[in-house]
């Protein structure tokens, strides 16, 4: 089925060539060694691409010794998958050889795979290798062979514990040797997917198709409009208390609870277009899509200030994101103060002198504005906590106008016992989602304590109701954080996510990002993401089938345009705002090829087909022999037409569709018309 491009060996036969049985048998005589072999450790190992921590030489983490299994190598690469070294062999080499596997750091759950790709082709690889294997030799002929790459990836089973070892890698050298090989880092492939631009002049009218709103409480909803020139919008059947401003804005507070079906009417000079808008109102019913906008903490950490999120909030508009759905204008940490005598929350006057009229601005907008606070005595950048001041707090923050509020739980856990129960890690949630019912405004709460104590078994529930809890530890910009927080974000609890409820594999890590962990080795300034633009549109893919929160990370007053245009591409965002609210769920695994499936409340489906192989394996695949079932709620049948919708084109109803696929890289479809559809 999976015609697999790279020249790839099954392990049976890696075992026969990669295994050899003397690895000291190198040379006659320690001199001789000497001579004709040369330790990886000896080259610039500092060169190898990973995504976190730091490439170690001779050593694993704080100075331990490299161990796989019970055997310990005093030379060798300390790394972490997915991670990858390129050797420059100059022809002069003969053959490379290591004891690999993960390191005992790691504990069990690590799962690694080693590969040494020579001139472009596999020439050796390992089985997938668990936590405490013992270490297997890898061995691989280098005569005359000029370029050398040391792979590890995770086989699709990406955690933090994935440390990897090259123990006693050395490579040998021809004797007549007259040049030494040299290490360099790595470029990945950096084409930039080829997307639709949306430069449509036809009206078109995106966002949710379900908004919900709690009666007599502060109500805006500015409509995500496009088209060519001036569009003008019209409303009808909207419930008594809202009303259409001149900025295409729904503002006011609905009287009564109950369903109403509003008809958005858009019109330019090139056409006309209308669009179902139910507003539901009633006790806590926000979030009926996933939330969609921008938080500071991926842009701007705990550098965070009054001026830069004003412009942030123009940019969202200015930029035409604001027309595509993003409404959430969100501060993370870093923008407390301290709390005046009467113990209220007080913003840091040097970086906010007026908090509440930048939320005014926000408002002006038609945007909704986010603020974050820990249930400890501090938030994770150090700032004051809401502990014993939770009701005071959010009292407060409806004062200013806040319409979404993250709870991170970072020091919370010094206040209770060191191995917490169930009810212990619920409880400050509790305190919190009970608080926010008293309060005068909608407030949509997003639990952030990285996936402890299964928070979708009851974040959602009357104790807490939450409407999103963060499933996995942050996203950071590298594949293997992607795989952790996305690929892992399956069956297990993909049938917790609905409207009002939804799982959080955390904000988006595309465009200009700043991550500042320095322990962690991440950069600690601002740039581009280190995801591939191939692995960006794969993370855009992935979120949107698993109906995640949309919340930018990257500092918007430096978007570029594939950036835009991955944020922007409306069929893709409508997938993962589809009113029906299921998560995709991965269907089928082949090798390294994952299909992940949503069904969508037209009676269609959504499709998601992804390349999880390492890095030097591209894959084509072919429709018609993927043998996708998909899921039966989804009830399609016979022959469907298919969308591609990165580049929003039909594909017909194609039964030979073939798709080259790079490695870590995707397609999204539609597939099925909601004409030929049976019903959801
Ligand atoms: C934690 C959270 C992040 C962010 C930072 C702020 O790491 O998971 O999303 O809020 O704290 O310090």
């Amino acid at each position: 089925m999976l015609n697999r491009r790279a020249f790839i060996r099954n392990t049976t036969e890696v075992a026969a060539i990669g295994v050899i049985g003397n690895p000291a048998a190198h040379g006659a005589s320690a001199a001789s060694i000497a001579e004709r072999v040369i330790a990886l450790s000896d080259l610039a190992i500092d060169l190898t691409r990973q995504g976190w921590s730091r490439p170690e030489r001779n050593c694993r983490l704080k100075g331990k010794p490299l161990t796989i299994g019970h055997r310990q190598f005093k030379s060798g690469l300390g790394t972490v998958a997915d991670s990858i070294l390129q050797i420059n062999l100059k022809g002069v080499a003969k053959e490379f050889s290591a004891w690999v596997g993960p390191d005992a750091v790691g504990g069990p759950s690590a799962c690694v795979r080693f590969y040494v790709v020579v001139d472009g082709k596999i020439a050796a690889q390992t089985p997938v290798m668990a936590g405490g294997a013992a270490p297997v030799h890898i061995f691989a002929n280098l005569q005359g062979a000029k370029d050398m790459l040391l792979v590890v990836d995770a086989a699709g089973y990406h955690t933090w514990s994935n440390y990897a070892d090259w123990g006693d890698a050395a490579i040998t050298l021809q004797p007549n040797a007259t040049a030494l090989p040299e290490s360099q880092r790595y470029e990945p492939d950096m084409s930039v997917p080829d997307l639709a631009r949306d430069n449509f002049e036809q009206p078109e009218i995106h966002g949710p198709q379900a908004i919900g709103t709690t009666p007599e409480k502060p109500f805006i909803f500015k409509i995500p409009v496009t088209g060519a020139g001036k569009i003008s919008l019209s409303v009808t059947g909207l419930p008594a208390g809202l009303e259409l401003d001149q900025q295409g804005v729904l503002r006011g507070s609905v009287g009564q609870a109950g369903s109403y079906k509003v008809e958005i009417i858009a019109r330019n000079n090139v056409g006309r277009t209308s669009r179902r808008l139910e507003i539901r109102a009633g006790e806590r019913l926000l979030a009926q899509t996933p939330p969609m906008g921008w938080s500071s903490w991926n842009a701007f950490g705990v550098d965070v200030d009054q001026e830069k999120i004003w412009k942030t909030a123009d940019a969202l508009l200015q930029s035409g994101l604001a027309d595509k759905g993003y409404s959430f204008i969100n501060i993370d940490a870093g923008w407390t103060g301290q709390r005046n005598t009467a113990g209220r929350i007080m913003p840091d006057k040097n970086k906010f002198p007026d908090i509440k009229a930048l939320i005014d601005h926000v408002h002006s907008l038609g945007l909704k504005f986010g603020l974050y606070a820990s249930p400890g005595p501090v938030d994770c950048g150090g700032c004051i906590g809401s502990y014993g001041h939770e009701i005071q707090d959010i009292h407060t923050y409806a004062q200013w106008g806040v319409d979404y509020f993250k709870y991170d739980w970072c020091s919370y856990g010094q206040t209770i016992t060191a191995a917490p129960t169930t009810i212990e890690y619920i409880e400050p949630y509790a305190v919190m989602g009970q608080a926010i019912g008293t309060v005068e405004r909608d407030i949509v709460f997003s639990l952030c304590q990285y996936g402890m104590a299964d928070p979708w078994k009851w974040a959602a529930g009357p104790q807490v109701r939450g409407n999103l809890w963060r499933i996995s530890d942050d996203l950071i910009d590298f594949w293997a954080s992607v795989c952790i927080n996305g690929f892992h974000c399956d069956r297990r609890i993909a049938a917790y996510a609905g409207p009002g409820h939804w799982n959080d594999p955390d904000m988006l890590v595309v465009g200009t990002v700043n991550f500042t962990n320095a322990s962690l080795g991440f950069p600690g300034k601002p740039q581009a993401s280190r995801l591939t633009p191939i692995e960006q549109q794969t993370h855009i893919s992935l979120w949107s089938l698993l109906a995640a929160p949309l919340i930018i990370g990257c500092d918007l007053t430096k978007l570029d345009q594939f950036t835009m245009d991955l944020l922007s591409n409306p069929e893709v965002i409508a997938i993962d705002q589809d009113i029906l609210g299921k998560q995709a769920q991965c269907i089928k695994q082949a090798g390294h090829i994952q299909v992940w499936a949503r069904p969508l409340a037209d009676g269609t489906a959504a499709v998601g087909i992804f390349n999880l192989g390492p890095v030097t394996e591209q894959a084509s695949v072919r429709w018609s022999e993927l043998t996708v079932i998909l899921p039966r709620d989804v009830r399609l049948s016979g022959k469907q037409p298919i969308r591609d919708l990165w580049k929003r084109h039909d594909l017909g109803h194609r039964d030979g569709l073939d798709m080259e696929l790079p490695s870590h890289g995707s397609m999204i479809v539609k597939v099925g018309s909601p004409r030929s559809a049976v019903g959801v």
